[in-house]
């Protein structure tokens, strides 16, 4: 008797929730990460903002000291940069956080385009503007891009 509830009360409970956790806790999707986020009135001038710091490894480490550290980034974005960061996983962010390991996202934008978003935000998305009083400065948004940009190439040397 005890042996057929475990069969017809307990099994279906735990296979509904095995349901469950698959549907809401697989992680949101990014939305189309090759479109862009600048508003189109503006697209052509901040495309053609560059990038004042050179891309020496000195600049690239303390863009990821930054990056992992005051500026926050990795908290959402994650350390690998895969988006995986625990606020996005914690909070179910919707859409998630981009994903800086994937070349096509970075061959899709022009520095000045990373540069706006960070200094503005991605308007209806959990990414915030983070330049500015209490946050970090917009030369320090350089040098974390900077670092970001190299996410591609090491998530290719990392992988088997
Ligand atoms: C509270 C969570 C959160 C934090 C903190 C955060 N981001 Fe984001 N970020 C997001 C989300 C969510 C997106 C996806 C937005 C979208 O799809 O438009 C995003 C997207 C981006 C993008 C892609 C913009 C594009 O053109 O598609 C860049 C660049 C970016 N973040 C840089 C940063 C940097 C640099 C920091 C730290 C200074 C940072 N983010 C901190 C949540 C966050």
């Amino acid at each position: 008797m005890r042996n057929r509830c475990l069969v017809k009360c307990v099994l279906p409970l735990v296979l509904l929730s095995l349901l469950i956790v698959g549907v809401f806790g697989s992680g949101a999707a990014e939305q189309d990460p090759l479109r862009p986020r600048v508003p189109p009135e503006l697209l052509e001038e901040v495309k053609a903002i560059t990038n004042p710091i050179s891309s020496t490894p000195k600049n690239i480490q303390f863009g990821k000291e930054l990056f992992e550290g005051v500026a926050i980034c990795s908290q959402c974005h994650g350390v690998g940069g895969k988006g995986d960061g625990a606020v996005a996983v914690n909070r179910g962010l919707d859409p998630s956080p981009r994903d800086f390991t994937n070349p096509e996202f970075h061959t899709a934008r022009t520095d000045g385009e990373l540069f706006w978003v960070v200094n503005n935000g991605s308007p209806g998305t959990a990414m915030p503007k983070m330049t500015g009083l209490g946050m970090i400065t917009e030369e320090q948004a350089w040098y974390v891009l900077t670092y970001i940009r190299t996410f591609p190439q090491r998530a290719a040397e990392a992988a088997p």
